[in-house]
């Protein structure tokens, strides 16, 4: 299955219209080497692309597809809604149904823990950029602050402010600080390590009266998958409060995925902001941020902070949206929650028979493997696994029909549709891929 012919040919053809041939970085399989597979259809827990091969999908479109490629009841809530029209432009029903929906999966957990939820309002956008860019604005609107503290190797999405020392698609093309983004706009944000509340606290002795906020992945996902040290959300909670700094937890990744109010349901951190994305959009562009009332009505048209969107609360995004949000059942995240574990501990045994030092890492639901004999809680831990095994792992899996996300610092995702069938492909696949691991050549070695 390494032969992908059209998908080379599509990948030429592409790279003469767009810029490296992709529409976002990580897709063009620098990290890993080789052709990009260009997708054409997506069934349950497959993806097929163009050559006619078919993957078991640990992406899930990097999150959103819970449920699944082309859930039935998802399609129809699309097709229904459609049918009704694309875009008007003007308020509609649905983007009541989901802020009201968003608003309730956080207030059902909120109670759960016996506490009130700081979700109250939220404004629907198109992005998860969007959000944690909106987020941040409304965040120095509402203390007149112009600074962030965010933390390295979190990512929440291409902000200019947020493009300091970030993960992902920057980490993986070595360019922690990109050009465009002005040495006035990076002076903005203070990066300090993850997971490290010491850090933290030096960062508000320093600056603290010109901080605005600290925004955090509620759950580590872009640098591999790092959950929070216990007490660490908790922690900048505190922290925040006392120096009158917002807390913005960006659950873009997490939310309504790793359970159905997303960390927020298994660490109950009351933040000032929350930003989601992907899940919540059912696999269209939809996002979302939100808080409490009192820091919301700072939002224009209530408030002075500008904001606003063409598609914003498009109603076909929001009708998926809301399909999946519904579909989300508790059996849904016992079955997301049981697959990751399943497909971790294959992992595990496969590494561990084919002497390969590893790390097998679980946020919730989302996990991820760190080739390394030390457990990673932080992105220099990341940045100092043997990241070079990756490359030769993820093309084994790749040609035995399984589709990994193509770099080391993504986390894994699964969802709902994984079934048995899909299970045994990935297990049939891992030996091969883990020798694949143990042989591959450290760079620069002879
Ligand atoms: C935690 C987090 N925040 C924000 C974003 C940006 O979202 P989007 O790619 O929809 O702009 C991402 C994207 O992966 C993310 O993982």
């Amino acid at each position: 299955m390494s032969d992908a012919p059209r998908s080379a040919e599509l990948f030429a053809r592409a790279q003469r219209v767009i810029p490296g041939g992709v529409n976002s970085p990580v897709r063009a399989f620098r990290a890993v080497g080789g052709t990009p597979r260009f997708m054409v259809s997506g069934q349950g827990p497959y993806l097929t692309d163009a050559d006619g091969h078919t993957y078991v999908d640990l992406v899930a479109s990097w999150g959103p597809m819970i449920h699944g490629h082309a859930h039935p009841q998802i399609v129809a809530a699309v097709q229904q809604a459609a049918t009704s029209g694309l875009s008007f432009g003007t308020p509609t029903i649905g983007e009541i149904e989901l802020a009201e929906e968003l608003i309730g999966k956080l207030a059902t957990a909120a109670q759960a823990h016996g506490t009130t939820s700081p979700l109250e309002e939220v404004r629907l956008v198109n992005s998860g950029t969007e959000a944690t860019m909106s987020a941040v604005r409304l965040a120095k609107g509402v203390t007149g602050r112009r600074k962030i503290v965010k933390f390295a190797g979190c990512y929440h999405g291409h902000v200019d402010a947020l493009l300091a020392s970030a993960g992902s698609g920057v980490i993986t093309f070595a360019t922690p600080d990109t050009p465009g983004v002005t040495s006035a706009q990076a002076a903005e944000t203070i990066v300090v390590p993850y997971n490290d509340l010491a850090a933290v606290e030096a960062a508000f002795a320093a600056d603290g009266p010109d901080i605005a906020a600290v925004i955090t992945e509620a759950a580590a996902g872009n640098m591999g998958a790092i959950a929070p040290k216990p007490g660490f959300n908790a922690g900048l909670r505190e922290i925040t409060e006392r120096h009158g700094a917002l807390l913005i937890m960006d659950e873009v990744m997490t939310g309504f995925r790793v359970s159905a109010a997303g960390w927020y349901g298994l660490d109950p951190v009351a933040a000032d902001l929350f930003t989601f994305g992907k899940v919540m959009s059912g696999g269209l562009p939809a996002a979302a941020f939100g808080g409490r009332r009192e820091i919301m009505a700072s939002l224009s048209p209530a408030g002075p902070v500008y904001q606003a969107g063409t598609l914003s609360g498009n109603p076909v995004a929001v009708a998926a949206g809301l399909a999946s949000l519904r579909l989300a059942t508790p059996e849904v995240y016992v079955t997301l929650d049981a697959t990751a574990r399943r497909i971790g501990a294959l992992a595990t045994q496969a590494l561990a028979e084919a002497g390969v030092a590893h790390r097998v890492q679980y946020a919730g639901n989302l996990f991820s493997v760190f080739f390394t004999d030390q457990d990673v809680t932080d992105f220099a831990g990341a940045q100092a696994a043997e990241t070079f095994r990756y490359g030769p792992f993820f093309h084994a899996m790749l040609n035995a029909g399984v589709y990994l996300p193509p770099s080391a610092f993504e986390a894994w995702f699964v969802g709902a549709a994984h079934d048995d069938r899909a299970l045994e492909i990935i297990a049939a696949a891992l030996p091969a891929a883990a020798r694949a691991a143990a042989a591959a050549a450290r760079p620069g070695a002879a």
